[in-house]
C-alpha cells in the first residue's frame, strides 16, 4: 500500500500553477516567454493598506488572534456586506480565513459526508472539484458552453439536483470565463433553488468589483433573500485590493455553519495572519476610489484582447462581463498541424504548441472542465498583451 493517502490519488495538482511553472522553466532556459496564466492583478497593493500592515507590526499586533478573525475585521466585513450588497449580517456571522480558498475548503470539510454531491457549473475555477474530492464529496460538473455565454441555464440546474445534492457552487464573475450573471439570469437560478430546500448555496464573489460597461453585480441572497438561511456568501481581498499574497478571504452565513468552519480552522491553520487582518480592515473601511480606476484599465485591456483574438484564424472569443479573463474557443484549430509537425487534437495540444512555438503561456480549457478552449489572464501590461496576441495570431496563421 502506498504511503500517500488514497484520497489524494483522486486530486490533481493545479493546472494553472503547472503552466506558470513550465513558463518559468522556459524563461530560465533563456526563452522569451509571455505568461498569461496567472490569476492575480498586476497592480500593487495600495499604499494606505500596506501602511496599515506596517502600523500593525509597529503596534505589536503580532500575536495569535481569534481563530475566525479580529472583531475589527468582522465588523468591517459586516459593514461591507451592508454597504455594497444590501445584506444584513451580524459580525458573529462573519468569518475570516487565510484566503478565499480556505473558506471553500473549510465549508466543504465542515459539511460533506461520503456520497454528498456538489453541483459545479463548468467551466469552473480549477480548485472547486478538487476541494470537494479532498473533503470526501462528489463534484457534479454541469457544462455551460459558449452558446449560452458560459452561463448555467435553470433547466440544467434543475436536472442536476438529486436527493444527494448538498451544495450548489456559484461563481460570478467567473474564473475562467469572465461571465457574470445579470439579476434576471441569477433570479432564474434562484427560482430553481427555492424549490429544493435541501440544497445550500456557496457563492464565490471574489471578482465582484471587476465588472465592466455598467454591469450591475448581484449576489444570490440579494436576488432571493429567502436563500439567506442556506447560503454562504464568500469574498476576499485578493483580487479587488490586489492582495493575493496577504492571504485573507472572508464570508458570512448561518451561525451553525460558521461554528463548524471555526472548528475546522482551529484544528488546521488557526487564525489568519494578524498583520494581514489589520491591513484588510483598512482595505474594507478605507478609500475605495482606486477600484473603479483599476477596473477601467482592465476594461480597456479586455476590449483590446477580445478584438485581437477574434482576428486569429480558428479562434472565437466572446466578450465577458467581468473578472480579468477571456475564454476563447480554439475549435477551429483542432485537426490542424502545427509548424512542429504535431497535429492539434485538443486544447492541451493547442496550448503546448503555442508555448513551445511562440512562447505564450495560457491555460487549456479542459483544466477548467471545458474543451476545446483556453484561458487568458489579461492582468498584465498592455504591451505584453499586444505582443502576445500578435504571436497567437502568427501561430494560428501558420497552422496547416
Ligand atoms: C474564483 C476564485 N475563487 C477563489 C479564489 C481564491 O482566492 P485566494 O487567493 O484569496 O485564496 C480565486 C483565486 O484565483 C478565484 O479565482
Amino acid at each position: 500500500m502506498s504511503f500517500i493517502a488514497e484520497q489524494l490519488s483522486r486530486v490533481k495538482p493545479s493546472a494553472t500553477i503547472a503552466v506558470s511553472n513550465k513558463a518559468r522553466e522556459l524563461k530560465a532556459a533563456g526563452r522569451d516567454v509571455i505568461g498569461l496564466g496567472a490569476g492575480e492583478p498586476d497592480f500593487d497593493t495600495p499604499d494606505n493598506i500596506k501602511q496599515a500592515g506596517i502600523d500593525a507590526i509597529t503596534r505589536g499586533e503580532t500575536k495569535y488572534t481569534a481563530v475566525d478573525g479580529i472583531p475589527e475585521l468582522k465588523k468591517a466585513i459586516a459593514a461591507k456586506f451592508k454597504r455594497e450588497n444590501g445584506l444584513d449580517y451580524d459580525p458573529a456571522q462573519c468569518f475570516v480565513a487565510p484566503g478565499g480558498k480556505p473558506i471553500i475548503y473549510n465549508a466543504m470539510m465542515a459539511t460533506l459526508n461520503p456520497g454528498d454531491e456538489v453541483i459545479i457549473p463548468a467551466p469552473y475555477w480549477v480548485s472547486y472539484p478538487d476541494i470537494v474530492l479532498l473533503a470526501g464529496g462528489t463534484p457534479v460538473a454541469v457544462e455551460a458552453t459558449m452558446e449560452t455565454d458560459f452561463k448555467l441555464q435553470p433547466e440544467q440546474l434543475e436536472a442536476a439536483i438529486t436527493d444527494k445534492t448538498k451544495w450548489f457552487m456559484f461563481n460570478s464573475p467567473s474564473n475562467p470565463t469572465g461571465a457574470a450573471y445579470s439579476r434576471e439570469e441569477l433570479k432564474a437560478l434562484t427560482d430553481v433553488l427555492v424549490k429544493h430546500p435541501h440544497v445550500w448555496v456557496l457563492t464565490d464573489d471574489m471578482y465582484e468589483h471587476l465588472v465592466y460597461d455598467d454591469f450591475e453585480f448581484v449576489t444570490p441572497v440579494q436576488v432571493e433573500p429567502s436563500l439567506k438561511d442556506r447560503t454562504l456568501t464568500m469574498n476576499g481581498v485578493s483580487k479587488a485590493y490586489a492582495m493575493t499574497g496577504w492571504r485573507i478571504g472572508y464570508c458570512a452565513g448561518p451561525l451553525e455553519l460558521i461554528g463548524a468552519m471555526r472548528k475546522i480552522q482551529s484544528q488546521s491553520t488557526s487564525n489568519p495572519t494578524s498583520i494581514s487582518q489589520w491591513a484588510s480592515v483598512e482595505a474594507l473601511n478605507g478609500p475605495q476610489d482606486f477600484i473603479p480606476e483599476r477596473a477601467a484599465v482592465f476594461k480597456e485591456r479586455r476590449d483590446m484582447v477580445v478584438a485581437l483574438l477574434n482576428e486569429c484564424e480558428g479562434l472565437s472569443c466572446p466578450m465577458p462581463e467581468g473578472a480579468f479573463y477571456v475564454f476563447p474557443s480554439c475549435a477551429g484549430t483542432i485537426g490542424k498541424t502545427a509548424p512542429s509537425g504535431n497535429v492539434i487534437k485538443n486544447d492541451e495540444d493547442f496550448v503546448t504548441e503555442l508555448l513551445e512555438g511562440e512562447g505564450v503561456a495560457v491555460v487549456q480549457g479542459s483544466a477548467f472542465g471545458l474543451n476545446p478552449y483556453f484561458r487568458i489572464s489579461y492582468a498584465t501590461s498592455t504591451e505584453a498583451l499586444t505582443e502576445a496576441c500578435g504571436r497567437i495570431k502568427r501561430f494560428c496563421a501558420a497552422l496547416k
